[in-house]
């Protein structure tokens, strides 16, 4: 049983990274294996709106023509069978490298070939509002709306904010545990 989870954030030991590792926890006791990937670490360039049209081979072949770390996690992401997506919020947000890669991801699924082994995934949200705490609730929103365009059955959000953050880690732990009794 594996799981990846991608973090939008660069700090491997900050707020977003202690509410990722909660949940690897939970389903970690569960003999379950977890990666955990850093995008900002990884080279993941924006989307570059190939053709005149907007699209591009993602449309057409359900690829990505840029050559960067995109293929090598959506590799991860296919033969895993359950995802997290964590991002800090940022503006009530995403992060900038989340966003980034998951504009590609949803355009590559718009094709049967890149939809598969993502679409129908499990797939969990963790959006964490570290500084004044506002804006998690509308990060979820927009990582579900997303998630969902490229085909994964989201099943849990988990908003945290900085003030209930120690509260979170026992629902995340919950939740992996939760996950991984249910693959
Ligand atoms: C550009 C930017 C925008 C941010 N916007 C918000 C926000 O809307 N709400 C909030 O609570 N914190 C905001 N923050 C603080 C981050 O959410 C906080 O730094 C993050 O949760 C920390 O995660 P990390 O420790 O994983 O980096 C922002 C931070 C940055 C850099």
């Amino acid at each position: 049983m594996q799981a990846v989870i991608i973090s939008g954030s660069r700090n491997p030991s900050g707020q977003t990274a202690t509410a990722a590792n909660a949940w690897l926890k939970g389903f970690a006791s569960k003999e379950g294996d977890v990666e955990l990937i850093f995008l900002p670490q990884s080279c993941i360039e924006r989307c570059r709106q190939c053709e005149e049209n907007g699209w591009g081979i993602c449309r057409t072949e359900g690829q990505c023509v840029i050559e960067d770390d995109f293929a090598s996690i959506v590799s991860k992401i296919r033969d895993a069978d359950a995802i997290v997506f964590a991002t800090p919020v940022y503006f009530g947000d995403l992060s900038e490298s989340i966003r980034a890669f998951l504009d590609r991801l949803r355009r590559v699924c718009r094709h049967e070939a890149g939809r598969a082994g993502i679409n129908g995934k499990s797939a969990i949200g963790i959006c964490v509002a570290g500084g004044g705490g506002g804006g998690s609730f509308s990060c979820t929103v927009s990582l579900e709306k997303v998630l969902r365009t490229c085909g994964f059955d989201v099943v849990d959000l988990i908003p945290v904010r900085r003030q209930n953050l120690q509260m979170k880690l026992d629902v995340l732990r919950l939740t992996g545990e939760w996950l991984a009794a249910q693959i």
